[in-house]
């Protein structure tokens, strides 16, 4: 996968492409963003992407310079241009640039922009040696939901958690367990899945609406609720799942084992529903 990048436009090498530091998306974090996965240079779930990249960018009242259409056209287009493989598409749009002020500039245009990333193939279901959590207060804002670049409480809380070992933040807010630094989480208790509600704490991750779609299908019961990191803790499956990780089972959280501390037989047959959904959309196998 050749490393491309798409701005406001025009295609070149990564290397080449340049933005303004007076970009608010640099100086405010004003702006929001994506990440899509693509299997044999095809995206997965790019529909259900440009729909919440539709609701962040409204909440923050950026216009999108492209329509859905145009837009999912064009990032199909600089896929296939980098050639066979796996990996991401990262986006950003920003307010654009404008001499640094607090308040919407009346002129800039908004900046668009995204690039490919090869990535390694995710572990397969069952397979890994499971993640580790540690736990991290929630200090981060009330609008979880939109997909925001200030993402400073996440690199914080993940830079806490690689530092004592484990490879993922959970964030604890209150009594209650939200998701984690970068992706969500779900445990499972008596044959039913269960998760926090998405909203102003928790991201409505495109591969938890899979998973939500799955459980559907499967006739295993989906039920959003606000669960204590001990109830969490004594399931008999906890995994989390973003669109880099697909469903990644976990091994430890805050260095103690849990789930049995291998990936559970429910969390296996979903990630291998996960699969077959890549599989039926993307081709790959
Ligand atoms: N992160 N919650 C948070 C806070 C996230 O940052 C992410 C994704 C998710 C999972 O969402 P999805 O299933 O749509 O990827 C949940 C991306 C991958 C990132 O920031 O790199």
């Amino acid at each position: 996968v050749a490393e491309l990048v798409w701005l406001n436009g025009k295609i070149t090498p990564f290397a080449q492409a340049r933005v303004g530091l007076e970009d608010r998306g640099f100086q405010f974090a004003d702006g929001v963003y994506e990440v899509v996965r693509f299997y044999r240079s095809r995206c997965f779930t790019l529909d259900e992407h440009m729909e919440r990249l539709e609701q962040s960018a409204t909440a923050l009242r950026i216009p999108l310079p492209l329509d859905r259409v145009q837009l999912k056209q064009a990032i199909i287009d600089l896929v296939d241009r980098g050639g066979e493989g796996e990996g991401m598409v990262y986006l950003q749009l920003t307010r654009g640039e404008a001499p640094r002020a607090h308040p919407f500039p009346d002129t800039a245009k908004p900046t668009l922009l995204f690039y490919t990333r090869p990535l390694p193939a995710p572990w397969r279901p069952g397979e890994g040696d499971g993640i580790k959590l540690f736990s991290a207060a929630d200090e981060r804002w009330k609008k979880c939901w939109i997909k925001s670049l200030a993402l400073l409480g996440n690199v914080l809380a993940k830079q806490q958690a690689i530092e004592n070992g484990a490879d993922e933040a959970v964030f604890i807010d209150g009594e209650i367990v939200t998701e984690c630094s970068a992706s969500n989480i779900f445990c499972v208790k008596r044959g039913s899945v269960y998760t926090h509600p998405v909203g102003p704490k928790v991201l409505p991750g495109i591969t938890r609406l899979v998973v939500a779609q799955l459980c559907k299908q499967m006739n295993v019961p989906f039920v959003e609720a606000a669960l204590t990191p001990r109830e969490m803790q004594a399931a008999e499956e906890i995994f989390i799942t973003s669109t880099t990780r697909e469903l990644a089972w976990v091994r430890e959280w805050d260095r103690k084992t849990v789930g049995g501390g291998k990936c559970g037989t429910l969390t296996k047959r979903l990630h291998e529903g996960y699969r077959d959904r890549v599989r039926a959309e993307t081709g790959a196998t």
